[in-house]
């Protein structure tokens, strides 16, 4: 690959976006303690490197062409104290049985990127939080305060910035010395299995989904005379939220022999559907990096604001460079998705079409508790395959909020979770994820859904 991206009017730097509006950033008191955090940070060596960026990007224009799928899972917001091992590995597992189960059902190379190794920053619908007359910051992610509700937990604090670069190099530390030691490994899907999961309604499926990989991969090493170590290897990208700009920029590099510049604190970056305005900071930041970049694209956002993004983004219509990542709620995708595929689809570019099943359907419960029923989360991505079948469009990926630990934050799947179960196990800072068996469930969905539209 050798297309470089070049800023459209050529007047983009890193430091480009401080001319444009930057919702959804932290207010820190201490403007000298946060510059030299962010000096610290600038000479820090980098998360990940340019090669690995654009080996991304070029699966991404695998995936845009219809030749692989891409998973992308994993917590709302990571937090420092879910920097743990179990925690990590548990994660890692679920992301690994479903992508065993989509290259099984699909019978396509899966992409993998997890949200982590760096989702530490959230964007939040009011700057401020009020509860018994006491008004302070709302909590914004780790990156820049905590979730307690006390004046010292929620004040911006820069070094935060330094303890999340620590934490994503550590997490991302482990998940590589994980793959390159063999846990990823076909031969070894045992490595992966979670203790509490044995009854699980679906392990019968999986299982035999298993064992037809087992049975594969035996029948081609007797053929090969030779284990086949590149098809049974499995790899892993990050991707976090690019909210935060002044942490952005002070990961942003120029490499040696490569022209161009690199986000290098995460493969994939992406931008949220509340700073998705075109002419907004956060667009006119990654307009300027080789990373691929991710959208979301959701309710109220209409097909000439989405191909204003195609034009910022990717003006030379680089392919893999963008994914659209909607996320519109099962009532909606139906009538608010089609015009956008028509009109992206039409104008020729290049997109890798993901969905997010799950932001256009959190809900609040008695007491207030946030929440997402399988079942809408089920319909939505339903409706998606269906309505890219009727565009002929490729649906290339799902992007999806789940943990590894058996909570209970979302409604229903195949244990049929209620509204009282959802105290028993309700562990998140932000968001409702999907717990282990709603995750396989829905990797098990997209496989027959792909199977029932013929995409593909
Ligand atoms: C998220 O991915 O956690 C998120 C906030 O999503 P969105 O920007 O789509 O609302
Ligand atoms: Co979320």
């Amino acid at each position: 690959m050798s297309a470089v991206l070049k800023p459209e009017s050529g007047n983009w730097s890193p430091t480009s976006w401080t001319q444009h509006q930057a919702v959804q950033q932290a207010k820190y008191p201490d403007q000298e303690a946060l510059e030299g955090a962010l000096q610290q940070l600038s000479d820090l060596p980098p998360l990940v490197t340019s090669w690995e960026i654009m080996a991304l990007r070029q699966q991404f224009a695998d995936a845009t062409a219809g030749r692989k799928f891409v998973l992308q899972g994993g917590d709302c917001a990571e937090s420092f104290a879910d920097c743990a091992p179990d925690i990590i590995t548990n994660r890692l597992k679920v992301l690994l049985q479903m992508s065993l189960v989509l290259v099984h059902g699909l019978k396509k190379r899966v992409v993998r990127v997890g949200r982590f190794a760096g989702q530490y920053a959230k964007p939040r619908s009011s700057d401020l939080e009020t509860r018994d007359g006491v008004t302070l910051p709302s909590y914004r992610g780790d990156i820049i305060n905590a979730p307690e509700f006390t004046e010292a937990a929620r004040v911006p604090d820069p070094q935060r910035l330094l303890t999340a670069h620590a934490r994503s190099a550590m997490t991302l530390n482990f998940v590589r010395g994980l793959i390159d030691g063999g846990f990823a490994d076909l031969h070894h899907p045992e490595y992966w299995d979670l203790q509490w999961v044995e009854h699980a309604p679906l392990a019968k499926e999986y299982q035999s989904r298993v064992d037809a990989i087992g049975d594969s991969l035996r029948f081609m090493e007797t053929l090969a005379e030779q284990s086949i170590s590149e098809l049974s290897r499995v790899d892993f990208f990050t991707s976090h939220e690019a909210l935060h700009l002044p942490y952005e920029q002070a990961s942003t590099r120029r490499v040696p022999r490569q022209p161009g510049w690199y986000n290098l604190s995460t493969h994939m970056p992406w931008i949220g559907k509340r700073t998705a305005d075109l002419d907004g900071a956060h667009v006119e930041y990654c307009r300027g990096i080789q990373n691929p970049v991710g959208v979301k694209i959701g309710p109220g956002m209409d097909a000439a604001w989405v191909l204003g993004l195609l034009e910022r983004l990717n003006p030379e219509n680089i392919p893999g460079k963008v994914a659209l990542i909607h996320r519109m709620g099962a009532e909606v995708i139906g009538s608010d998705l089609p015009p956008i595929l028509e009109a992206v689809r039409d104008s020729g570019r290049p997109v890798l079409w993901m969905c997010d099943p799950m932001h256009g359907n959190t809900e609040s419960v008695a007491g207030g508790v946030k929440t997402r029923r399988f079942d809408n989360i089920r319909s939505e991505l339903e409706q998606a395959f269906d309505l890219h079948a009727a565009a002929g469009t490729y649906l290339g990926g799902a992007h999806l909020e789940l943990t590894g630990e058996n909570v209970t934050e979302c409604m229903g799947g195949a244990r049929d979770l209620t509204e009282t179960d959802l105290a028993r196990a309700y562990k998140t800072t932000v968001d409702p994820r999907l717990n282990y068996e709603q995750a396989l469930e829905l990797a098990m969905l997209i496989v027959h859904k792909q199977a029932s539209v013929g995409q593909g």
